[in-house]
C-alpha cells in the first residue's frame, strides 16, 4: 500500500533477526526481505536474488532504482552545497519551482512552496486556504476514503475513520462527502468552508477512478460558490498516469496542487503550487520548514523534472501501461482493472491479496495490495517490455495458485 502503515507485503515471518529490527517502533509489520540494491525496475536483496519491482517504493522511483543522471547530480550537488536555511536563495529551488510552474499551468501563473513529503505537502494546503479564507471560512470538505497523510492536519483530511479513531480528537473544520457524488459535494459547501480537497484518483482506497466528467463537475461546484479546488497529486502526479498531472486528463485548473513522492525519487521533497492569488495568502513567518527547498533535494527534483520532460516519460508511462493492461487481462483470476498510465488497480476474482503480494514476494515480485480483493501496481515508470514480461510471468504463476 501506498500508505505502508498496514501493508501486508511485509507479513511477519517470525524467528530470527537479523536487521535489529526491534529496535525500531512497530508502526509497520515485521519485513520479510532486505533489499540492498536496485537497477531500473529490478531489485536485489541480501542474498542478491533478483525482483522486479511493480511497486516503485510505492510511487515514488518513477525514473528507476540507481538511475545514473540522478545520482550524478546528487554527487556533484553534495559536493557543493548541502544545506544554508531558507534565510538565503537556493539557486535550484526557484528552478525547480518555476519548472513546477510550467508543468501545471499552461500559462505560468503559480508559486510553489517546499517541503519534505506528502503530508506537509497538505499540511501547508490546510494553511493555505485557512490562511486565504480569513476568520470565518476554515471549513474543508474532503472525501470519505480519501488520504492525505498520518500527521494530525492531513489526518483530519484523510477519510478512512479507522486511521483516525485511535488518535481523536482531529483537527476541526473537516466534512467528507462520497468520492463521485456531486450533490453530495454541493451540499457540504457552506458560508464557512474554503476549499474542496480530494485526489483525482483515490490511490490509498484502492485505485478508485472518479465517473466520468466528475473532476469538471467539482471544479463548476468550486468556482460556483467560490472556495479553493485543492487537488493532491502526491501518488498521482509527475507522469504516474500518462500525463504530467491526473488532472490534466480533463480540462480543469486546480488552485492548489500537491506533490511529493515521485518528485525526488527517493530523496524526501514534498511541494505545494498554488495560483499566485492564492499563494499570495501567505504572508513572511506564516509557513516554514528547516529542510524544505534545501540545495540536495530541489537539485534532485529538478533533476527529476528534466529527466521525465527528456525521456517523454509519460508517452512511456501510457505505452507500458497498454502492455501491462492486456497482459493483466488474460489472467483468470483479474476480474477488472482500474486507474492510468502506470497507477493500476486490479480487482481479484477471490479475496486472496494479501496472500497473493506475500506470494508474490517469494517468487520475486514486488507489489502491494490495498484490500482483500485488490491489488496496486505502481511501477517505475521506465519499466522495460521485458521487465513487465518477467513480472507479468511471476504474476501469473501466482494467480495460478489460486486456481
Ligand atoms: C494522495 C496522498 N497524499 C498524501 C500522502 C502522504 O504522503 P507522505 O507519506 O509522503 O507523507 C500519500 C501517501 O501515500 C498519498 O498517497
Amino acid at each position: 500500500m501506498s500508505d505502508p502503515g498496514l501493508d501486508v507485503a511485509t507479513a511477519a515471518v517470525g524467528g530470527s533477526d537479523p536487521f535489529e529490527s526491534h529496535f525500531l517502533m512497530k508502526t509497520y509489520g515485521p519485513r520479510r526481505v532486505c533489499f540492498l540494491r536496485g537497477e531500473g525496475a529490478r531489485l536485489y536483496d541480501d542474498s542478491d536474488r533478483e525482483y522486479i519491482d511493480f511497486l516503485a517504493g510505492i510511487a515514488v522511483v518513477s525514473l528507476g532504482h540507481s538511475n545514473s543522471m540522478i545520482n550524478n547530480v546528487l554527487i556533484e550537488q553534495s559536493k557543493k552545497l548541502w544545506h544554508v536555511s531558507n534565510y538565503f536563495y537556493n539557486e535550484n529551488a526557484g528552478r525547480l519551482a518555476k519548472a513546477i510552474d510550467e508543468k501545471i499551468a499552461s500559462e505560468s501563473n503559480g508559486r510553489v512552496f517546499f517541503c519534505n513529503s506528502g503530508a506537509e505537502a497538505n499540511e501547508a494546503a490546510i494553511k493555505l486556504a485557512r490562511r486565504w479564507g480569513g476568520a470565518d471560512r476554515f471549513e474543508i470538505v474532503a472525501m470519505r476514503q480519501g488520504f492525505h497523510g498520518r500527521t494530525m492536519g492531513a489526518l483530519a483530511a484523510t477519510g478512512q475513520f479507522s486511521k483516525k479513531l485511535p488518535f481523536l480528537p482531529m483537527l476541526e473544520g473537516f466534512t467528507h462527502v462520497e468520492f463521485g457524488d456531486i450533490a453530495a459535494l454541493r451540499a457540504a459547501i457552506g458560508p464557512n468552508t474554503a476549499a474542496v480537497l480530494l485526489e483525482p484518483i483515490q490511490g490509498e482506497a484502492g485505485v478508485i477512478d472518479p465517473p466520468p466528467d466528475y473532476l469538471d463537475q467539482v471544479e463548476e461546484v468550486c468556482r460556483e460558490t467560490g472556495v479553493l479546488l485543492i487537488l493532491d497529486e502526491v501518488q498521482t502526479g509527475l507522469c504516474r498516469t500518462g500525463k504530467w498531472f491526473a488532472f490534466q486528463h480533463s480540462s480543469i485548473s486546480p488552485d492548489i496542487v500537491l506533490l511529493a513522492k515521485a518528485l525526488g525519487n527517493g530523496i524526501p521533497i514534498g511541494a505545494i503550487w498554488a495560483k499566485e492569488a492564492v499563494a499570495g495568502a501567505f504572508q513572511a513567518g506564516d509557513h516554514g520548514s528547516t529542510f524544505g527547498g534545501g540545495a540536495l533535494a530541489t537539485a534532485v527534483g529538478l533533476c527529476v523534472v528534466n529527466e521525465m520532460e527528456r525521456l517523454g516519460i509519460a508517452d512511456a508511462a501510457n505505452r507500458s501501461s497498454s502492455i501491462l493492461r492486456d497482459s493483466l487481462m488474460r489472467i483468470g483470476l483479474v476480474k477488472s482493472l482500474s486507474g492510468r498510465g502506470l497507477l493500476i488497480g486490479v480487482e481479484l476474482t477471490k479475496p486472496v491479496a494479501a496472500k497473493f503480494v506475500s506470494l508474490a514476494l517469494e517468487y520475486g515480485l514486488v507489489l502491494s495490495h490495498t484490500g482483500p480483493q485488490r491489488l496496486r501496481l505502481a511501477p517505475p515508470l521506465v519499466i522495460t517490455p521485458d521487465e513487465i514480461a518477467k513480472g507479468i510471468a511471476i504474476f501469473e504463476r501466482v494467480a495460478n495458485e489460486f486456481g
